[in-house]
């Protein structure tokens, strides 16, 4: 019998629950949820109690799954896979980097669990601000980069296809984009570079149709911040799913991905263990992040690209202030 995949999902919130959902549903493997919720009430185990509701999925959606809650790191032991959502989400008016010096301190708290509880997993953190909890978890596991990876690139490609498919009226799938840099306001959109089943979309859309998907996609998650009240759920999940996918089916997906650049798109040339986690092309596979796609970019995108890299540095810059010994 082949062996199943292990996928730890750390943070049983709106992210993780619908992640170990889709996870399920795909069969990628089986599924632990680790949360620390109600840890100090012993009537309640929210994260088994999870659990158990999505397990009965099963039978009517038609999937062979494992899925389990526990409050105990031991149960993430083999973990191939380990998804980190712990943290707290966006309130309305909330950027993603007022979140940092709260989150940083649960993702150091579940990265050193991590190196001691699956200290072979491969892990993707959703956590925000996502560029620099990517770079906690680096830092604190000492995993190697290939192992740690950020996922904001799958859904912020998302929403930008999504928007320019509502433009258009044609469907998603026949929309191919990307989008670099750090996953904030300031991300990078490469219009130029982005086309319906190859006819460049800049041919399709006048330039400032084109220019309003890209700021929407830029803005998507603070625009269902706003109405929801908390940030979004099912297209995080979606993106984070899609990554895992990639990974434990060796499949070499390109995926927009925050992975560790050096020289890569001048992200820290020639300042090797100094470099940091910024969106990139990524070829997802079993190892991990297997390889980095670079290529020329024009004037426009090198601009907007050093601007977000900028971002992400200084973002990393308050986590080095609040946790020196990370620096
Ligand atoms: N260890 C494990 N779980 C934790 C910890 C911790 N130290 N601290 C918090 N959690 C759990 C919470 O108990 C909660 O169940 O993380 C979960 C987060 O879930 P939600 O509050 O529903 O937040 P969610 O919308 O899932 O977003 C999680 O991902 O995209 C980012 O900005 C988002 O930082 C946020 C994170």
């Amino acid at each position: 019998m082949m062996r199943r995949a292990k996928i730890s999902v750390i943070g049983a919130g709106n992210i993780g629950g619908e992640c170990a959902r889709s996870l399920a549903m795909k069969e990628l493997g089986d599924v632990v949820l680790l949360d620390i919720a109600n840890k100090d009430k012993p009537e309640l185990h929210m994260p088994k109690g999870k659990a158990l509701d999505l397990a009965c999925c099963g039978p009517v959606e038609g999937f062979d799954a494992r899925i389990t809650g526990t409050f105990d790191y031991a149960d993430i032991e083999g973990s191939d896979v380990v998804v980190v959502t712990a943290g707290v989400p966006r309130k309305p008016g909330q950027s993603r980097d007022d979140l940092v010096s709260i989150n940083s301190g649960i993702v150091k708290s579940v990265a050193e669990n991590i190196k001691k509880f699956a200290p072979n997993a491969i892990v993707i953190v959703v956590s925000n601000p996502l560029d620099a909890m990517v770079y906690v978890m680096w830092k604190v596991t000492g995993f190697p980069a290939h192992r740690v990876i950020g996922q904001a690139g799958a859904l912020d490609v998302a929403r930008y296809k999504t928007f320019l498919a509502f433009e258009l009226g044609v469907s998603v799938e026949d929309i191919q984009g990307l989008l670099l840099g750090g996953h904030g306001d300031d991300m990078v959109p490469l219009p130029n570079r982005t086309s319906v089943n190859g006819i460049p979309v800049t041919d399709l859309l006048p330039a400032e149709k084109i220019q309003a998907c890209v700021d929407r996609a830029k803005v998507g998650g603070g625009e269902i911040v706003k109405l929801m009240g908390t940030s979004a759920w099912y297209a995080p999940s979606a993106g984070t799913v899609e990554m895992v996918e990639a990974i434990v089916r060796d499949k070499k997906r390109v995926i927009a991905s925050a992975a560790y650049c050096e020289d890569q798109f001048g992200v820290a040339p020639g300042q090797k263990g100094k470099g940091y986690f910024v969106g990139v092309p990524a070829v997802l596979g079993a190892k991990g992040v297997e390889k980095i796609i670079t290529f020329k970019l024009d004037d426009t995108e090198k601009k907007f690209m050093d601007e977000s890299i900028s971002h992400v540095r200084d973002l990393v810059g308050v986590v080095k202030r609040l946790y020196p010994e990370l620096a």
